[in-house]
C-alpha cells in the first residue's frame, strides 16, 4: 500500500478485515517491522480515539511517534502563487517536505470547512500533503472520508454478526452543531463493499452525496427502516444540499432502546448522550461503541503494516 486515503487503497476489504483481526489476537507479532521508523501525526482538528489508537498501533509495530497539533505551529498557506502578506506564515510546499524528513509515514486529520462544498470536496488539505510530501500519507479523517473508522466498523460487524448477511441500517440522528459527512460516507462505502443488507434512513432533505450513496436504498421512515435490523449505525451529518447547515434538530430521530429492538448499536464516538442516543442504549449490552474504538487500533495497525511492508 502506498497511501491510505480512501477505502479504495485496500486491495481486498475482506482480507484486510481478517488480517486486522489476526493482529488483534497477536498485536506484537510484527513488533520489529517499524523499528527505526517514525510516524508523524498532524492534527488540524481535535481527536481522542484516532490520536491514541493510531499511536498505539504504530507502537505495536515498533515505530516511533511524533504528534503535532497544527494549531500550535505556523499557520499554513495552501494556495499556489499567493502573496503571503496576511496571516499564513508557511506554505504547505515547504512544510510537507520538511515533515517528510522527520517521518517515514505522515498521517493527517483535516475536517471540512462545511462552508465551501467544492473546496471541501477537493480535499485540498489532504491532497496538498500527498502532492508535496515525499512519504506515504494516511487519512485520519478528511473532509469527505474516515476510512480508518470504516475499517474498524467493518471489523466490529464481522466479530459480532450472527448471520452471514446481516441487516445494517445507517440512521441519521439530531445534533446541535454542524457535523461533517465523512464518517457516514466511508461507512456507506464500506457497507456497499460488504456482504450485508444495507440501507440508509434520514429526514427528507438530508440526502448525502449521490456519488457515494449510489444505488443504496434510502428511506425517510425510521421505525420502518429499523424493523428486523441486526446493526444500527447512528450518526448525525449536516445538510449536504444546504451545505453545512443544520436544518433539522428533530429530537424524534434520537435512538432509543425501544427503536433499537434487539439490534446492535454502533456509533463512531464522540457521542452526545440523550441527544443522539439515549443513556439506556449506550449503557446496555447492545452497544458496540467501546469495541469499535478498540478496533480502531487494529484498523490503523493493518494500514501502517501494509505501508511499511511496501517499503
Ligand atoms: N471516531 C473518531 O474518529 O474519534 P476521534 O475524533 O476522537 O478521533
Amino acid at each position: 500500500m502506498k497511501h491510505y486515503l480512501t477505502l479504495n487503497d485496500l486491495t481486498s476489504i475482506e482480507t484486510a478485515i481478517q488480517e486486522a483481526m489476526a493482529l488483534k489476537s497477536d498485536p506484537y507479532k510484527y513488533k520489529y517491522l517499524g523499528a527505526q521508523k517514525t510516524l508523524v501525526m498532524l492534527f488540524f482538528n481535535a481527536s481522542l480515539r484516532t490520536r491514541l489508537s493510531t499511536e498505539k498501533a504504530a507502537k505495536h509495530l515498533g515505530m516511533e511517534v511524533i504528534v503535532l497539533n497544527v494549531t500550535d505551529s505556523w499557520q499554513l498557506e495552501f494556495e499556489a502563487g499567493v502573496v503571503m502578506n496576511l496571516e499564513s506564515s508557511e506554505h504547505v510546499k515547504e512544510a510537507a517536505q520538511v515533515i517528510s524528513q522527520y517521518a517515514d509515514i505522515l498521517a493527517v486529520r483535516a475536517f471540512p470547512s462545511l462552508k465551501n462544498k467544492e473546496k471541501d470536496q477537493s480535499e485540498w488539505i489532504l491532497t496538498s500533503f500527498v502532492k508535496y510530501a515525499t512519504v506515504p500519507v494516511v487519512n485520519m479523517e478528511s473532509a469527505t472520508g474516515h476510512p480508518l473508522q470504516a475499517l474498524a466498523d467493518a471489523i466490529t460487524i464481522e466479530e459480532l454478526k450472527t448471520k452471514k448477511t446481516p441487516k445494517v441500517v445507517l440512521s441519521w440522528a439530531p445534533h446541535p452543531k454542524a457535523l461533517p459527512h465523512a464518517v457516514a460516507n466511508s461507512f456507506i462505502e464500506m457497507m456497499q463493499a460488504s456482504d450485508v443488507n444495507f440501507s440508509i434512513v434520514h429526514p427528507q432533505g438530508y440526502d448525502l452525496d449521490p456519488n457515494i450513496v449510489k444505488e443504496t436504498p434510502v428511506s425517510y421512515l425510521q421505525d420502518k427502516a429499523l424493523e428486523s435490523a441486526d446493526f444500527v449505525y447512528v450518526k448525525n451529518w449536516s445538510n449536504y444540499q444546504a451545505y453545512g447547515e443544520v436544518t433539522s434538530q428533530d429530537a424524534s430521530w434520537m435512538m432509543t432502546k425501544q427503536k433499537l429492538g434487539s439490534a446492535i448499536f454502533m456509533h463512531c464516538l464522540p457521542v452526545r448522550r440523550n441527544v443522539v442516543v439515549e443513556d439506556a442504549v449506550l449503557d446496555s449490552e447492545q452497544s458496540a461503541v467501546i469495541m469499535q474504538s478498540n478496533n480502531r487500533t487494529y484498523a490503523a495497525q493493518l494500514v501502517l503494516k501494509k505501508i511499511l511492508e511496501n517499503g
